[in-house]
């Protein structure tokens, strides 16, 4: 039985309210407890009965687990202990430890990812484990879990403030380390999209392959499209912008200088995959790409998209826009706010369940 009192969810910086209203719509019995930029609180209902994988259905929580106190000092070694304290009456297999975000990624030149800060204090607090506690000779620190394994989470909310906590691995992020997968970007990305593609590719695992077709509507400068290019996909990058000669010279790549809805729509007969991540509203988005996919003689699989968030309240219509997608013959969507997002989300949506899967995908609005 999970006696655990609180839930700790973890966001980007400024999504805490998007988070909260997105919560209080799907688990009205949760009551908010603590919240600073990017790390809140819930007080669990008693005898909630969820298990220590369940599935917060959230866009906007990076990662999650149950609570298991906080610790306040100024020593590391001191606050390792006091850890093993709080979580030395179970087994784990791996320990997690990350800072809150100081800044939205992408700004001040900070991406998410597990800071030498956090590697350290993993380090001191692996090294002080008790022996009962994780009798592996190397106890794993930051490394990815695999399903069904047990994680310790510790994160870094201030200097000398660390939120203990635990779940069970299950989905693709939460085996992340803070549910942020470690992405290294080539120096000779054109752009952070860069991130944000190999990000949306891990998470929805969409089935690209090599020799696959795909279309990218707002590709300009062309990062996303040299992460496709180097998974060895032919592409196409729409965009009224210019793109970046590195991009323009790969033999796999052509850029058409027009806006998505400016194409004829045979243009897109061979497309499997359609990527959008152009800067305008989410209807703008919807609008265009609906007009492409809906056409007779277009066969798309999957679509990618980023929707841009240029006002947080549009958050609330997240649950149409992901009805309107599933009305075009996509049921299998979900939907994420990405690590390496800003400002945004990201959309995943297929006709067809790929096989083999073990990706859960809402296939309707659930209502509970
Ligand atoms: C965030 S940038 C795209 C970054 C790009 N994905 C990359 O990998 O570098 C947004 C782009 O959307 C383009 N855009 C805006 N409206 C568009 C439309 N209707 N059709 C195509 N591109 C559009 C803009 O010109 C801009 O280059």
């Amino acid at each position: 039985m999970n006696s655990a009192e609180f839930l700790f969810v973890v966001c980007q910086r400024g999504a805490e309210s998007a988070l909260k209203n997105e919560l209080a719509v799907s688990w009205p019995e949760f009551r908010l407890a603590f919240s600073r930029p990017g790390f809140v609180t819930f007080k669990l209902p008693p005898d909630h009965g969820l298990s220590p994988d369940f599935d917060l259905r959230s866009v906007f929580a990076r990662s999650y687990g149950f609570s298991l106190g906080r610790l306040v000092g100024a020593h590391a070694e001191t606050m390792a202990e006091q850890l093993w304290e709080l979580a030395g009456h179970r087994a784990w297999d791996h320990l997690h430890v990350w800072q809150r975000d100081p800044a939205v990624p992408g700004d001040r030149d900070f991406e998410p990812g597990i800071s030498t800060l956090a590697q350290q204090v993993g380090l001191i607090v692996a090294a002080s484990r008790p022996p009962s506690v994780a009798p592996q000779r190397v106890f794993p620190v930051n490394l990815v879990a695999r399903p069904g394994q047990q994680v310790l989470d510790c994160v870094l909310v201030e200097p000398g403030q660390w939120w203990i906590g635990g779940h069970q691995a299950s989905t693709m992020p939460s085996r992340w380390p803070g549910g942020t997968p470690k992405i290294d970007m080539p120096d000779e990305a054109v752009s952070r999209a860069y991130l944000k593609i190999t990000e949306a590719l891990l998470w929805s695992r969409l089935p690209v392959a090599a020799g696959d077709h795909c279309v990218e509507l707002g590709s300009s400068p062309g990062g996303a499209c040299q992460a496709l290019l180097d998974r060895g996909l032919i592409v196409t990058g729409i965009d009224p912008a210019d793109m970046s000669p590195v991009v323009l010279q790969h033999p796999n790549f052509t850029h058409i200088k027009a806006r998505g809805a400016d194409l004829k729509r045979r243009e897109f007969r061979r497309v499997k995959w359609l990527v959008a991540d152009a800067n305008v509203a989410p209807n703008h988005t919807l609008d265009t790409v609906e007009h492409i996919v809906t056409h007779r003689q277009v066969d798309i699989q999957g679509i990618l998209l980023t929707l841009k968030l240029i006002d947080w309240h549009l958050a609330d219509q997240i649950p149409e826009y992901l009805q309107r997608i599933r009305s075009w013959g996509y049921p299998l969507v979900r939907a994420r706010q990405l690590a390496f997002n800003r400002q945004e989300f990201t959309v995943v949506a297929l006709r067809r369940r790929p096989r083999p899967s073990n990706v859960r995908f809402a296939t309707r609005r659930r209502s509970r």
